[in-house]
Formats: C-alpha cells, structure tokens, sequence
C-alpha cells in the first residue's frame, strides 16, 4: 500500500468518524509501524486534517520489551524457549508482526540486557557512523597494579567518540597514580573514597587539594600532577578521569619514574646538581600504580615563593545546592563555578523512576556519558535512531547537535553524569523552542491542538516527571 493511498485510508476514518481511535497494546489490537488503524477502543482526539504529504506516525507507543506486567498482547512478550528453565524468559527479535524467534547461537544475558538492540522499536532506524555509542566499562580490559588498577574508554572502542576519553580508575588507601602529566586537560569525580591530589604549574604556583564523593579535580593540559588515596575509607578511592581528547591512552602518559629511567644518570645527576649514587635507588621503569603510605588529609601546600595556582584545581560538587526540577534534579559545573575547568563541563542529573531527561540536544558540543546508577533507555537521532537500554557503568557518547532523550525505565534513581569538552554548558529543550515560537507553525508541523501547544512550559524543565 502506496503513501497515497494509506493516506487516502485514514482520511476515509477521520471523515467517517469526529473521533480516532488509538489502538493501544492493552486492547489486544496488534499494532503495526504503517499508518493503518483500527477503529476500536476508547481514546479520542479531535479530528485534524492528515498531512498532504506524508502518512501519519505510528501509533505504535514502542513501549520497552520487558514490560510485561502491562501488556495482553503475546507478540510484545519475551519468549520462553524451549528447553531452558520454565521461570526464564529470553527476548528474541520480535516486535508486533516483525521479526522471528533465534535458531542459532544465543548469548542469552546480553540479549535480556539489551531488549531494544534484539527488538529495536520500529522508530529505529539507520546504522550509526563510526560505531559504538555505548560501552560498558566492564568489557573495556583491567591494567591490574599492585595497589589498584586502572580501565579505560577511547577511540578504540568507540571511533565515533573522537572528542573525549574516560578512564576508571582504584586506588587502595595511601596508593599512589604516579607524578605525570600528558597533553590532554584532566577532569575528574570521585565515585567512591577520598584523594589527595597536587600539582605545579608552568610558573611555578603549586597547588595541595582534598576531595570526597561527587566532587571533581581539573588539571590543565601538560600541567604535572600526582593522585593519592588518603585512609578517610580504609577502601580508598575510586574515580573516573575525562580527556579532551578521544585518542588518550592512560597508557602513554609521561611519568616521572619512565622518563627518568630512560636518561643517562650522568644527565640526571647534573641536572639536580647531586653526585650519581644519589640515584642508586632509581627504579628502572615506570611505577604507574603503587602502594604508599597515606597522606594526612590536613596536609599543607609546600611554601612556595610564587604562590598557588590562581584558580584551584579541585571543586567541591557534594557540597554544591542542587535544583530540583519535576522528574529529579541536576548540579551543572563549568568554568563559571569552577574557574580551572576551561576544557570540560559537566551536568549531574537525576531521574526519578518513570521520569525522563526531556528531549535535547547541545548545540556545539559532543556529550560522553557517564551512568552512576539506574537503569535508562536512551535514544538519540539524526542519520540514525538507536534506542539503547544503558546500566551503571556505561560509557554513552551523543554527537554535538544529535537530539537525544534518557527515560529512567528501573525503580530506582537513575543518576549519570553528561560531560562535554567545552568551558560552558549548553543544552537546547525542544519543547522550550515549541512552547516559545508562533503556534501555528508549531501547528502546521505537528498538527496538535491550540490547548496542547499553550500547554507547553516555556521554562526549560531537563527532567520531566512521569506522565
Ligand atoms: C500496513 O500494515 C498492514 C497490517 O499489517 C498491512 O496489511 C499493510 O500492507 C501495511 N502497509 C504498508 C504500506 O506497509
Ligand atoms: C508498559 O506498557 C503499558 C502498556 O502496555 C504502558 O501503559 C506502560 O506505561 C508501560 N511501562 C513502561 C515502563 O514502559
Ligand atoms: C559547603 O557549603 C557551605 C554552605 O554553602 C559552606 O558554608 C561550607 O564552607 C562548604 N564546605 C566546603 C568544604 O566547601
Ligand atoms: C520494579 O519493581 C516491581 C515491583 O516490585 C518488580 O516487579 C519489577 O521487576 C521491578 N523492575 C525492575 C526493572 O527491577
Ligand atoms: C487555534 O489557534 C489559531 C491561531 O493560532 C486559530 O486561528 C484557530 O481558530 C484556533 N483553533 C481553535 C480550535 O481554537
Ligand atoms: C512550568 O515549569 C515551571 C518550572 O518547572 C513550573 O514552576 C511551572 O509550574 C510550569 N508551568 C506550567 C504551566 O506547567
């Protein structure tokens, strides 16, 4: 059936009727990604004039694969299948009418954990440009060290996501990241523990700062620094580090013991103007990750005759008020609150079950994001749509300008982090721009009701409550 004629179908049923039905998956009414509908049910709205160029949009709510508590119709259920436990159901690519059961090979957890991959909804569509747009932390390979360990996000894993990189890294208590420094700026937040962390900068104002959960670090681009777990929790710390840059590597950084380790001792012995057993104790190569002693969190800077850096480089975000909005709240930090942080901002968001990151997108930069907790589907558009369900401890990455949306679909607070390489926040709320232009192009687009657009919040609302 043509465009036309579909088209010529329901304007039969909206002539015929002042009422449209809306099939529901809770009436049993299978329902299809075509623009043909089923007179039956209850639900209403006023009659508007299909568009003359296009058929209407599904009715299909694409709702999630494993809601199976709401849904009557068996075509939207997991399958159980044969063989296999009677209280285990697996998702298999099926949606309405489309798709078929698996034959062959099956990796059962990952298809339960990924139900809109095995089922997209029927708005998917397209392949995404240059790979992945999710990475779950747990495949990415642990650099394990005596005193911690260390994994790491780049573009190897996801090419697309040539703009920023993330490492996850642990430290027992009193264990050291070696002195180091590369050519990328540095943002941190402490997911769990305490840090000491210091450092010099290029005219020689130095810097000694303490940090807790929620709270972040930034050290300029080739500005050199440690990072030390103090014994505030005998566990010691936790924290993920963010570069500008998706070709970081945390394993091509500049380390002090490396470098020194590959220069003549002579060459060293002059340069600090001592004799050359002063060295014997060199290590040979690099340290990265060792055990040390913990550093008092009451510690003092150095005295230094130049003074500290002009902008502290670590901020204090547990400590920061943060705004409730209808469906949770967000803490925004960029280089208006903490004035290092030129090259990365950031945006702590909270969702409430059933509450959702309403649809955006930001206008000039990349967005790499970081899940806390919770368990969200996300989707973001323009060449393609790809709905994802994303877990604690995934990596997501959206295109600058991409339109995108993160709904909580989990009973618990979903929280994660958006960060950009950029010095200031920015997103765009499409229904702000709706609610804040003539209403009757907002009309002639999307063919809604006057009561409908005046409906629309003018104030931007970043996390909607449930509907
Ligand atoms: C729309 O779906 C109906 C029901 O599945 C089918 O009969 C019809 O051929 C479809 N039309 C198009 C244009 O895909
Ligand atoms: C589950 O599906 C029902 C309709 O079948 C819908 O009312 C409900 O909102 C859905 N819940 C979620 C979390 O998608
Ligand atoms: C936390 O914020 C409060 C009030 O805003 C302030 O008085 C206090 O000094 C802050 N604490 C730290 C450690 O920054
Ligand atoms: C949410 O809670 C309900 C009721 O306790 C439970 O049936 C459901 O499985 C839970 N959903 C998730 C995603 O944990
Ligand atoms: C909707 O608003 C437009 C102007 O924006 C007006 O011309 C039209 O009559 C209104 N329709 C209804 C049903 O109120
Ligand atoms: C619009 O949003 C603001 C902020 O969330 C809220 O205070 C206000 O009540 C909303 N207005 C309407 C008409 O919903």
């Amino acid at each position: 059936m043509g465009k036309f004629l579909s088209f010529v179908l329901c304007a039969v049923l909206l002539s015929a009727t002042s009422t449209l039905a809306l099939p529901t998956p809770l009436d049993g009414t299978v329902v299809v990604s075509n623009s043909s509908r089923t007179a039956s049910g209850s639900a209403t709205m006023s009659a508007i004039p299909a568009s003359e160029t296009v058929a209407l949009a599904s009715d299909d709510p694409n709702y999630v694969m494993w809601n199976t508590t709401a849904t009557s119709d068996s075509s939207l259920q997991p399958v159980r299948v044969e063989g296999t436990s009677s209280n285990t159901m697996y998702l298999q690519p099926m949606r309405g009418t489309l798709g078929t059961t698996i034959l062959g090979q099956q990796n059962m957890a990952l298809q339960a954990q990924n139900p809109d991959i095995i089922a997209p909804p029927t708005t998917d569509s397209g392949v995404i440009p240059g790979g992945n747009i999710k990475w779950p932390m747990t495949l990415s390979p642990m650099r394990l060290q005596t005193g911690g360990w260390a994994r790491q996000q780049n573009i190897n894993q996801m090419p697309i996501a040539t703009s920023m990189a993330g490492v996850d890294m642990r430290l027992e208590a009193g264990a050291i990241r070696e002195l180091h420094w590369h050519k990328t700026a540095e943002w941190a937040y402490v997911l769990s523990g305490n840090m000491q962390v210091t450092s010099v900068d290029q005219d020689g104002r130095n810097y000694l700062g303490n940090v807790g959960p929620g709270d972040l670090w930034y050290f300029p681009s080739g500005i050199p620094h440690s990072l030390q777990a103090t014994n505030e929790d005998p566990n010691g710390v936790e924290f993920l580090l963010v570069f500008d840059n998706g070709d970081f590597s945390d394993y091509s950084t500049f380390q002090l013991t490396d470098w020194l380790a590959h220069t003549p001792k002579e060459v060293i012995a002059k340069n600090f103007g001592t004799s050359l057993s002063a060295w014997d104790q060199l290590p040979g190569e690099e340290l990265y990750i060792f055990p040390g002693n913990s550093p008092s969190p009451g510690a003092h800077v150095v005295e230094d005759p130049y003074g500290q850096v002009l902008n502290p480089f670590t901020f204090k975000m547990s400590n920061m008020t943060t705004t409730p909005l209808a469906g949770g709240s967000v803490k925004i930090v960029d280089s208006r609150t903490f004035p290092a942080a030129t090259a990365i901002a950031v945006a702590e968001v909270t969702v409430e079950p059933g509450g959702m990151r309403e649809l955006h997108w930001h206008p000039t930069e990349d967005e790499w994001t970081y899940y806390l907790s919770g368990t969200a589907r996300s989707s973001s558009c323009l060449r393609f749509d790809l709905t994802l369900f994303v877990y604690a401890g995934d990596v997501g990455f959206v295109p600058a300008t991409y339109g995108h949306y993160v709904e909580n679909i989990g009973n618990d607070t979903l929280k994660f982090l958006e960060i950009f390489n950029t010095d200031i926040f920015q997103d765009v709320s499409l229904a702000q721009w709706l609610a804040l232009i003539p209403p009757q192009l907002v009309q002639a687009h999307l063919q809604i009701s006057n009561e409908t657009i005046a409906g629309f919040n003018k104030t931007k609302q970043v996390v909607v409550g449930p509907n």
